[in-house]
C-alpha cells in the first residue's frame, strides 16, 4: 500500500497540521454527555512527540461531498466521524463546503497508541487554518473534544489537564497546559503486546461501565483528589508522588471497568507481565512507572536516565513484540506543505525508535505488517 501524501495543487481553503497523541496519567472514563462528548471526570495526560498524525484539509466549494483518504484508504465509517468533526467547523464559519481530507500516522492505527486523539485534533488544527477561522487554543481544544474526547488535550502539547466542566453546553469542558515538555522531560516506552483492534472500544466501554459497575460513584467521588496530587506531582517534578498517583489511577480505571458486566479485560498476560516488571524495577530503584490505556499496550513513563534499562527489560518479555520509544512533545500546529509530505517528523526529539525503526505508514511495527487502517480507527463504526 503507498499512503505517502501525494503532491496536490493547494486551494484557497486548505491547510496542513500534525497533532501528536497523549497519554493520561489520571484517567478519563465515562461521559456525563455521550453527544457533547462531556467527561465525568477531569483527567491528566503527557503529550508524546515521537508519533503523530498529519493531515491535510481543503475545502473545494465545488465538491459534491467529504472526500476522505486515511492512511492511503477511504473507510465508510471512518470518513463518517470525520464528516461530523468537519460540521462543527463548517458551522461555525457559517460556509457548507465540502472538504478532501488526507491524513496519516507515523504508527499503527489499530494499536492502541490514542490515534484518535493527535487524528482529530490534527483535524480540527488544519480545519480551522483552511477556513481562516483563527479560534484560540481552548476553543479548537473544545471542538477536539467534540470529535473525540482525549482529542481535547492534544491540542497542547507537555503536561495537559482537561477539566470536566460543570456547563450542559460543554464550554468549560477544555484542555489547558500544566507544564511543558522541556520542563520535565520524562521519557516514555510503549510495550507493544498487541495490533489487533480492541474489541471493546472506549465509548461502548464507558457507557457499559457507568450501567453496570458498582464502583461507578467511587470513581467518580475520588478523582478530585487524585488530580490535585498528579497537578502537585507535576509542578514540583516529584517523579515518586507521581508513579504512585498514576498507577493508582491507572489500575483503579481498570478495576471500574474489569467489574462492569461483562467485565472489561483490555489487558492480555503480556501487558501483566510487562506491569510487574515495571513494579519490580522500581523496586530496585530504577524511576519508572506503567500506565495502561483500554487497551493491551503497556506505556512505561521514566526518568531520562532509565530509558534503555526500561526498554531492555520490555523487550525481554515473552509477548511483547516491539519497544517505542516517544519523550513528550508540543501540541497540534501548522505545517507548510514542505513539512506534510516529507517523512520526519519535524519537532520529533530526533534520536526516538519510533524515528530510528521507520516506523510509518508504510513500514510496520517490527515482525508485523503495518496497519492499513485508517488514522483515525479505534473501533469500525464506533464514535470513541
Ligand atoms: O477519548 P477516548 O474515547 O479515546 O477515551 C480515552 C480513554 C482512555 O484512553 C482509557 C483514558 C484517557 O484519559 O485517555
Amino acid at each position: 500500500m503507498n499512503s505517502e501524501p501525494r503532491a496536490v495543487v493547494l486551494g484557497e481553503h486548505c491547510a496542513m497540521a500534525q497533532a501528536q497523541p497523549n497519554i493520561a496519567l489520571i484517567k478519563y472514563w465515562g461521559k456525563r454527555d455521550a453527544a457533547l462528548n462531556l467527561p465525568v471526570v477531569g483527567s491528566i495526560s503527557i503529550t508524546l512527540d515521537a508519533l503523530w498524525t498529519r493531515t491535510r484539509v481543503s475545502f473545494e466549494p465545488g465538491l459534491e461531498q467529504d472526500r476522505v483518504s486515511l492512511n492511503g484508504r477511504s473507510d465508510a465509517a471512518e470518513a463518517k466521524r470525520v464528516s461530523a468533526c468537519l460540521d462543527l467547523l463548517r458551522q461555525r464559519a457559517g460556509v457548507n463546503w465540502r472538504a478532501a481530507v488526507d491524513s496519516r500516522n507515523n504508527f499503527p492505527t489499530a494499536a492502541g497508541l490514542a490515534s484518535s486523539a493527535s487524528g482529530f485534533a490534527a483535524l480540527i488544527h488544519a480545519g480551522d487554518s483552511a477556513l481562516g477561522l483563527n479560534l484560540d487554543d481552548a476553543e479548537k481544544s473544545v471542538l477536539a473534544r467534540r470529535c473525540s474526547g482525549s482529542a481535547a488535550r492534544s491540542i497542547f502539547g507537555g503536561y495537559v489537564e482537561w477539566a470536566h466542566g460543570k456547563l450542559a453546553d460543554g464550554t468549560d469542558s477544555v484542555a489547558s497546559p500544566l507544564l511543558e515538555a522541556a520542563a520535565w522531560p520524562l521519557r516514555v516506552a510503549v510495550a507493544i503486546t498487541s495490533t489487533a483492534a480492541k474489541e471493546v472500544g472506549s465509548s461502548e466501554g464507558m457507557r457499559r461501565t457507568a450501567q453496570t459497575s458498582p464502583f461507578q460513584s467511587a470513581w467518580i467521588d475520588s478523582q478530585e483528589a487524585d488530580l490535585n496530587a498528579a497537578r502537585s506531582a507535576i509542578l514540583a517534578r516529584d517523579f515518586a508522588a507521581l508513579a504512585a498517583i498514576s498507577e493508582y489511577s491507572c489500575l483503579k480505571m481498570h478495576a471500574l471497568a474489569l467489574a462492569a458486566q461483562p467485565g472489561l479485560l483490555y489487558w492480555n498476560g503480556a501487558s501483566v507481565e510487562c506491569m510487574r516488571r515495571v513494579r519490580a524495577l522500581r523496586g530496585q530503584g530504577v524511576p519508572v512507572f506503567f500506565t495502561v490505556d483500554a487497551g493491551p499496550q503497556v506505556k512505561a513513563v521514566c526518568e531520562p536516565q532509565a530509558i534503555e534499562q526500561v526498554k531492555s527489560a520490555l523487550r525481554e518479555i515473552p509477548g511483547v513484540l516491539d519497544v517505542v520509544e516517544t519523550g513528550l512533545g508540543a501540541g497540534s500546529r501548522k505545517l507548510t506543505e514542505a513539512e506534510f509530505v516529507s517523512r520526519d517528523a519535524p519537532t520529533s526529539s530526533g534520536g526516538s525508535d519510533a524515528d530510528r525503526s521507520g516506523i510509518d505508514s508504510a513500514s510496520p511495527v517490527a515482525g508485523h505488517s503495518a496497519s492499513p487502517a485508517p488514522t483515525l480507527t479505534r473501533h469500525r463504526g464506533e464514535a470513541e
